[in-house]
């Protein structure tokens, strides 16, 4: 954990926004990734005298000059985190330092400024805290906050850039996935890979998802809402999906899910959170390749009873189908989340929203 300069934000209230009726409105069924708070974080980074300028300021289009590195060469990073309305009012951040810690890891993969963690936390808290209203009910969902880092230098040599801005928004957000099953239907990825050893596959980079969005594309258009890839050398062994990581239980129970030591997934703390709540539940945990071709003779043989994805914006979902250019394959009925699955998701909302005991000590109270 690296000390954050002294720093004193500068706030900048909306004074202009909308009514408090028509807030709570859209606050009340915000679906996912459009009904943005009032505020936003931007603190600067200029090389040689490091962070300054943090301010608080009415949610605003960006001024980039056109030559800005982020628009040619792609130095962007982010983060994905909730805010979670508890029982009492309070307002709950859920492992937040592992955010600050990832933000810092994908920041230097891609030769970016480092934010201490320290910054980065104070600045969520702040503007979760300025927008508290914006954060739903628990029954409707939750804060989703972005921090993201661009780079700003206007500059056409292809170097790391010496300017920087770190930028936080937030939206009220329901669930990820339209509610037209409990399931949802994924397409395996047989051609386009999302990541390769020694690649950006761990690092939280926009780049990484423009990558992804042709096999969005072609899954939606055989009806899926998700693409799951698989490892670039063989196209065998299941990696992760575009925005989420991917878990299976076996009929003995185990919970089995893609290793991390390939160097190509992304470190989910949904997918680390998950993997302790299943021990904590006398789960048996197994995090070792898992190959396509197996996942299809396990559905059809009865071997595999659940495959579920997980991450910030999916929470824990459950997968009804698998579909290839070759097929289509069911787990279980297709149409319901198995107990394991069901399990694991009431245990984890149960501790975001302070309704359970929190014995790993996740949850941070902002308010
Ligand atoms: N994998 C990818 C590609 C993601 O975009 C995400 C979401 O952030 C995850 C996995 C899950 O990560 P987390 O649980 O930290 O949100
Ligand atoms: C998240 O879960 O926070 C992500 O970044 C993934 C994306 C599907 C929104």
């Amino acid at each position: 954990m690296t000390t954050a300069p002294n720093t004193l934000f500068k706030i900048t209230r909306k004074t202009d926004g909308i009514s408090a009726a028509e807030r709570e409105r859209i606050v009340a069924n915000p679906g996912f990734g459009r009904a943005f708070t009032d505020h936003m974080v931007v603190i600067t980074y200029t090389e040689g005298r490091g962070w300054h300028s943090p301010e608080i300021m009415p949610r605003q289009p960006l001024v980039l000059d056109p030559a800005a590195s982020v628009l040619h060469y792609a130095q962007e990073i982010f983060e994905g985190m909730k805010a979670y309305r508890a029982a009492d009012g309070g307002i709950l951040l859920f492992r937040p330092e592992a955010n600050a810690r990832r933000f810092r890891k994908s920041a230097e993969r891609m030769a970016m400024a480092d934010l201490p963690e320290d910054l980065f936390l104070e600045a969520v808290s702040q503007l979760v805290s300025i927008d508290r209203d914006w954060v739903p009910a628990p029954e409707v969902g939750t804060l989703y906050i972005r921090p993201f880092m661009i780079a700003t230098e206007a500059a056409l040599g292809v170097k790391p850039a010496s300017e920087f801005k770190f930028i936080v928004i937030a939206c009220a957000a329901g669930e990820y996935f339209s509610k037209e099953s409990a399931t949802v239907s994924v397409w395996v990825e047989e051609n386009a890979v999302r990541a390769s050893h020694g690649g950006t596959g761990t690092a939280k980079c926009g780049g990484n998802y423009a990558a992804s969005l042709t096999a969005q594309m072609e899954g939606k258009a055989h009806g899926c809402q998700q693409v799951l890839f698989l490892d670039a050398q063989e196209r065998r062994w299941l990696e992760e999906m575009g925005g989420m990581n991917v878990m299976m239980v076996m009929e003995d129970g185990t919970l089995l899910t893609p290793p991390l030591d390939g160097g190509t997934i992304l470190h989910g703390i949904t997918r680390d959170s998950l993997l302790t709540l299943a021990r904590d539940q006398g789960l048996t945990v197994r995090e070792e390749r898992y190959a396509i071709d197996q996942l299809y003779s396990d559905a059809a043989s009865g071997k595999l009873k659940e495959v579920f994805a997980c991450g910030t914006a999916a929470v824990v979902t459950p997968i009804g189908t698998f579909k290839s250019a070759h097929g289509e394959c069911t787990i279980g009925d297709g149409q319901t989340a198995g107990p394991i699955t069901s399990r694991l998701r009431q245990g984890l909302c149960d501790i975001q929203f302070g309704r359970a005991p929190d014995p790993h000590e996740w949850v941070k109270r902002v308010l």
